[in-house]
């Protein structure tokens, strides 16, 4: 075999090296890939390089110096590579703040509003269009605020202490909305046309329509003329906004002492086999007006206290209250 021809394959295959370790370290684009096309072709025990120079020892003397050159070359272009390489995905991650953005994202689980968030903002909405603002009041209360005001006399056994959650002598965890109504009278003189959200606490006994704490909506209208008409117009156009044009509701005689006269509002229940009281309802007493300043002789008002939760319920089907306070992900993807 002459000389020549044992240097042409040589010197082929040291361009092949060349231009497939190029190609290795421009496609690596994290530095794990680097590392791996390095080892491949720099490294010192396998790599590829070090292979073509061991091959020098193996040719005739007359070829070795062209062998020779043309391997200094590869190598040059070799390292030229790596390090290009290296910076590059150097130059990456810390422009992201140490991060490899080539690697694919974490994807965030999306949440969303609790059904009793999604049916108050929607009861917000619904009256907002009947032209009621939005009230708020604390739910540490006052007795002045829970009872007082509500003419609700110092004897009246709504006050029993086995039916409220004091927390001292004159102050409770409130245990109605109406609460509000006293409030925001309290702070400005009428035309008034509100409605207050919020938690109220009683200590009853839980079961599938019943919860130490509920939410109720509480509804104020305040003018002159205001008549039970308007009560019962506004609650049916709220009742067919919020549960349909179908919904059934009927107003049966009650007794409040903040009300006169005054209605317990039943709706018909989802598979309407039965009525479930969505709540109380009235003409502000004239007592109420008093005790806050206002003149009865020339306003009216009408006030009404639903309960959020029961027109959740009857609105999504849901048959048990404490379903919508266990936090269980799989009931509450649903909504
Ligand atoms: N506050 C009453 C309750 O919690 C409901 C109600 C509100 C009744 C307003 C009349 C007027 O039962």
């Amino acid at each position: 075999m002459s000389s020549t021809e044992s240097l042409e394959p040589a010197l082929h295959e040291l361009d092949q090296l060349q231009a497939q370790a190029a190609q290795a370290f421009e496609s690596a684009t994290t530095a794990d890939a680097v590392e791996v096309a390095r080892i491949e072709y720099l490294g010192q025990k396998q790599g590829r390089l070090k292979a073509a120079q061991e091959r020098l020892k193996t040719l005739e003397p007359a070829v070795k110096r062209a062998y020779g050159q043309r391997f200094n070359g590869v190598k040059q272009a070799l390292e030229i590579a790596f390090d290009a390489a290296r910076s590059r995905v150097e130059r990456r991650t810390t422009a992201a703040g140490g991060i490899d953005v080539t690697l694919p994202g974490v994807a965030p689980r999306l949440g969303h509003r609790h059904p009793l968030t999604q049916t108050a903002d929607e009861l917000i909405d619904i009256f907002g269009r009947f032209g009621f603002a939005v009230a708020r009041g604390p739910e540490v209360e006052d007795v002045r605020h829970n009872f007082d005001a509500l003419n609700i006399p110092p004897v009246h056994p709504a006050r029993d202490p086995l039916d409220n959650f004091y927390l001292s002598e004159g102050t409770m965890l409130r245990s109605q909305t109406s609460t509000i109504q006293i409030r925001v009278m309290e702070s400005q003189p009428p035309p008034v046309r509100v409605i207050a959200m919020g938690r109220v606490y009683r200590p009853d006994t839980v079961d599938a329509t019943h919860s130490f704490m509920f939410h109720q909506v509480e509804g104020l209208m305040v003018d002159k003329g205001v008549t039970m008409a308007d009560l019962k117009t506004v609650l049916r156009l709220f009742a067919r906004s919020y549960l349909g044009e179908d919904v059934q509701i009927r107003f049966r005689p009650s007794f409040f002492p903040f009300t006169e006269p005054s209605v317990e509002v039943d709706m018909l229940w989802h598979g309407g086999d039965r009525w479930v009281e969505m709540g109380g309802a009235g003409m502000v007493d004239p007592n109420v007006f008093k005790a806050v300043g206002y003149e009865p002789e020339q306003v009216t008002g009408f006030a009404f206290g639903l309960g959020i939760e029961r027109l959740c319920m009857r609105r999504h089907g849901i048959d048990d209250i404490r379903l919508l306070y266990q936090n269980d992900v799989r009931f509450l993807d649903q909504f």
